[in-house]
């Protein structure tokens, strides 16, 4: 029989599927059918680098976050900064998978000292999505990824605990990037973040969120790209993120060279069975082939790995869409 354990991040995984950060994961009793449903780990929802802040100002003046609005004065009463350590511990004890908590952050300072109480309370590692939007003209690309490798060096100084990287899908230079943030202390990049997208509705004539819930045709992007960087000469551990429904989903995503894959809308969409139901796919497809370990397969259709590379390059971009009648 095929066996599916994985090492992420210097930990041990009886499964490559994690439950990914959503409301799912903010609460114990999921995190646990989580576990129960065969995930690997999980990555706990995010907490914010305003309700950090905001936590901070209000110990140190005893008032509200002046700059705050009314949702993130809602949020931050709601969902405090401590209800989240508390959660950390409390899934620590309750469960054997890893545990990762996960900041969702934008500067460099701030918040940073709080990250070692996330530590402290028994987080297995942190998933730092780094959700910094560059509305600045002035500002070039240099400096802007300056700002993430900042945030991983501040990270790094403080905690002993793994460190991984969700970024979004948009770099001059993807794979430039992801080999210095290596080399700035992350191991892993989860690739990648949805971010909330703003759509139009014609009728109102109004800003609306599109949809928050990913589609399975939006892997395509990020298998294009997790094979072309698991191809590099880095010690970077991919998880795959976005369009993960099921276990012919997962195969292509760790074919293409991921460690893990986090699923997320799938659990919105049809409970905590999809866990186990990739699972026992990837048990299938792995008999069916003979693979008896992951790492028999992993990147075997990556970049460096397929007789054509060129399959992942611009010369398709023109046979492609002229030979389409
Ligand atoms: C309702 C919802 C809440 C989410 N909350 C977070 C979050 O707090 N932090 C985070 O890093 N990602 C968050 N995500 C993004 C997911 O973790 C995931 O990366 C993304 O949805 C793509 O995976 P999917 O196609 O399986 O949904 C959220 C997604 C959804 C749908």
């Amino acid at each position: 029989m095929s066996r599916i354990n994985t090492r992420y991040l210097g930990l041990e995984l009886e499964s490559p599927v994690i439950a990914g950060s959503s409301n799912f994961t903010s609460r114990l009793e999921s995190i646990v059918e989580a576990e129960a449903a065969g995930a690997g780990a999980v990555v706990l929802k995010s907490l914010f680098e305003e309700q950090i802040v905001s936590m901070a100002h209000s110990m140190s003046s005893r008032e509200t976050y002046p700059e705050a609005d009314d949702y993130l004065q809602y949020y931050t009463r709601t969902n405090s900064v401590e209800t989240y350590l508390d959660l950390v511990a409390r899934a620590r004890k309750s469960v054997r998978i890893p545990v990762i908590a996960s900041i969702n952050c934008f500067s460099p300072k701030g918040w940073i000292d709080f990250a070692l109480e996330i530590e402290k309370a028994g987080a297995s590692a942190l998933e730092v999505n780094i959700f910094f939007m560059p509305v600045d003209k002035h500002q070039s690309s240099a400096d802007s990824e300056a700002v993430y490798f900042k945030i991983i060096d501040n990270l790094r100084k403080k905690l002993t605990i793994p460190i991984s990287v969700k970024i979004g899908l948009r770099f001059s230079n993807l794979l430039n990037f992801a080999w210095q943030m290596n080399n700035h202390g992350a191991s892993g990049i989860v690739m990648f973040n949805r971010f909330y997208e703003p759509d139009f509705d014609i009728n109102n004539l109004n800003v609306v969120p599109a949809s928050v819930l990913s589609n399975p045709v939006e892997q395509r992007y990020v298998l294009r790209w997790v094979g072309m960087l698991s191809s590099q000469d880095t010690k970077l551990d991919i998880s795959a993120t976005t369009g993960v429904y099921t276990g012919e989903d997962a195969i292509k995503y760790l074919l293409a060279g991921a460690t893990t894959v986090q699923v997320c809308s799938a659990l919105y969409k049809r409970g905590f069975t999809v866990i186990t139901e990739i699972n026992e796919a990837m048990h299938k497809w792995m008999d069916g082939k003979d693979f008896k370990t992951l790492s028999d397969f992993r990147g075997k259709l990556n970049y460096k790995n397929i007789d054509n590379p060129s399959l992942f390059e611009r010369s398709q971009f023109m046979k492609h869409y002229s030979s389409y009648i």
